[in-house]
């Protein structure tokens, strides 16, 4: 491995949104048997964005939540991205209104990726080697955030693989949470027709079976490229964490690793179901309670190893693997951290899931209709949002004169940052509700 600087996930810090619907009771609205949900995908409960949460919103308090925990001055941020295939308007990057509701320095540079659900990956790399140019003389870091709200349409196969939520990472030199192993890069990119949302929906479309294969596609060649790189077999790695579509994917992806072991006979291996339990199940509780959160599902998983593992994984390896419908895929490796007290108990998801409310059916489709309703121009004055749904922190209040239209409150700030700012003049500041 070249000798180069250390740069690495320095801080992570998730939105785990307010409101969540339970699969078996999707499950018997869609009159399917419950266990194809719970036991067939692996999934159990899924994030529904309240109507007043959007891509801008979540990616906001997930960001306040990593600035506030990890005491971060917003004046270190050099650099921000963020990853989403939620994007809300065709020009203005989500990063700009992030970029002034959080008060971050102007001379930072901001801008959105896109690429499905690898959005958030290509920022972390881009932000990783800004950092390995910058960070030492400057001391500024990049924060990356991948925000996503995942919805199908009502009744279709994807619709039980929905979820919504936000992960902020801080990129720099520190890398307290994971430090990237500096191996050639394994990237495979190639043209498919697996997932898809046209700009004029609020749905995706997708290719079911044309989507997992070109998953499992893109990390046999990811891997492999990585294993040739940095001779390291499925042995060196004591976690292999994975994008998530839904939980029973991440099987499926460690079993092709598996078998790609066993017919290579590399070193002897455990039993399937034995190394799958050891190496990836731990990271997939946050998974199953926030559902697929598209660019963010690598990192939610991330989060939740971190928060929940009762094995000790300080100084442990992890092989991370992100898969961007279209496509594009990234495998990648790194060591967590040797100090569980600068990142235990700091990704605020334990926060996030003590404060969630189960919606039944019907109020699961009003809050997706009132959401996709505020999508359009005029609604900021048809639609007033009932206190009592209001998400904590900051709303989406609506579209007027075919601007967003955002209300903050409570947002803790870092008195030393510059002034708030609003991200556009028609932004009410409210100081308390
Ligand atoms: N009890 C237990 N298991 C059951 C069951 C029952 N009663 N009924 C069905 N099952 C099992 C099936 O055997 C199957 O398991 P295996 O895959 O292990 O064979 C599983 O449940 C799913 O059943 P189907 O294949 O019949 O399900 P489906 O075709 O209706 O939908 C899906 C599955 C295609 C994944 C659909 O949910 C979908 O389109 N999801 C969105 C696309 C997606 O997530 N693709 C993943 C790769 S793309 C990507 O990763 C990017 C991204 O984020 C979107």
């Amino acid at each position: 491995m070249p000798d180069t600087q250390k740069i690495g996930i320095d801080a992570v810090a998730v939105h785990v949104p307010k409101y969540f619907i339970d699969l078996k009771t999707l499950a018997f609205a869609n009159q399917v048997d419950p266990d194809k949900y719970t036991i067939g995908l692996g999934c159990r409960r899924m994030a529904v964005a309240a109507p007043d949460e959007d891509p801008v919103t979540m990616a906001v308090r997930a960001a306040t939540t990593l600035l506030k925990n990890y005491s971060i001055n917003p004046r270190d941020i050099g650099m921000l991205i963020v990853g989403s295939e939620s994007g809300v308007d065709g020009a203005k990057p989500i990063a700009s209104y992030v970029h002034g509701m959080l008060g971050l320095p102007s001379c930072c540079r901001s801008f959105d990726t896109k690429h499905a659900c690898y959005s958030a990956t290509a920022g972390l790399r881009m932000a990783s080697d800004w950092c390995a140019v910058r960070s030492a003389s400057t001391g500024k870091k990049a924060l990356v955030i991948a925000t996503d709200v995942a919805r199908y349409s009502v009744g279709s196969a994807g619709e039980p693989t929905q979820g919504a939520g936000a992960v902020a990472l801080l990129i720099g030199p520190d890398a307290r949470v994971l430090e990237f192993d500096l191996y050639p890069e394994a990237v495979h990119t190639e043209e498919v027709m697996d997932f898809w949302r046209p700009s004029y929906r609020s749905t995706a479309l997708v290719d079911g079976d044309a989507s997992i294969n070109s998953y499992l596609d893109s990390l046999v060649h990811t891997y492999s490229l990585y294993q040739k790189a940095s001779d390291l077999d499925i042995n060196r790695y004591d976690h292999l964490l994975f994008h998530v579509p839904f939980p029973k994917m991440a099987y499926k992806a460690f079993s092709r690793l598996y078998e790609l072991e066993v017919s290579q006979r590399r070193n002897g291996v455990a039993p399937l179901k034995q190394e799958y339990a050891a190496r990836t199940e731990p990271s997939l509780w946050a998974n199953r309670e926030l559902g697929n959160i598209y660019s963010g599902s690598l990192y939610l998983s991330l989060a939740g190893l971190i928060e929940r593992s009762t094995d000790p994984i300080s100084g442990k390896r992890a092989g991370l693997f992100s898969y961007g419908s279209g496509s594009c895929g990234e495998y990648f490796s790194g060591r967590l951290g040797t100090d569980p007290q600068a990142w235990k108990g700091r990704t605020g998801i334990e926060e996030g899931m003590k404060r969630r409310v189960e919606l039944d059916y019907r109020k699961y489709l009003e809050f997706r209709w009132a959401g996709e309703r505020l999508a359009y121009e005029g609604s900021y004055f048809e639609e007033l949002i009932d206190p009592a749904v209001r998400s904590d922190g900051i709303a989406f209040l609506g579209i007027r004169d075919h601007q967003r239209i955002y209300a903050t409150y409570n947002v803790s700030r870092d008195r030393d940052s510059e002034p708030a700012k609003p991200a556009q003049r028609e932004v009410p500041v409210f100081n308390s509700l």
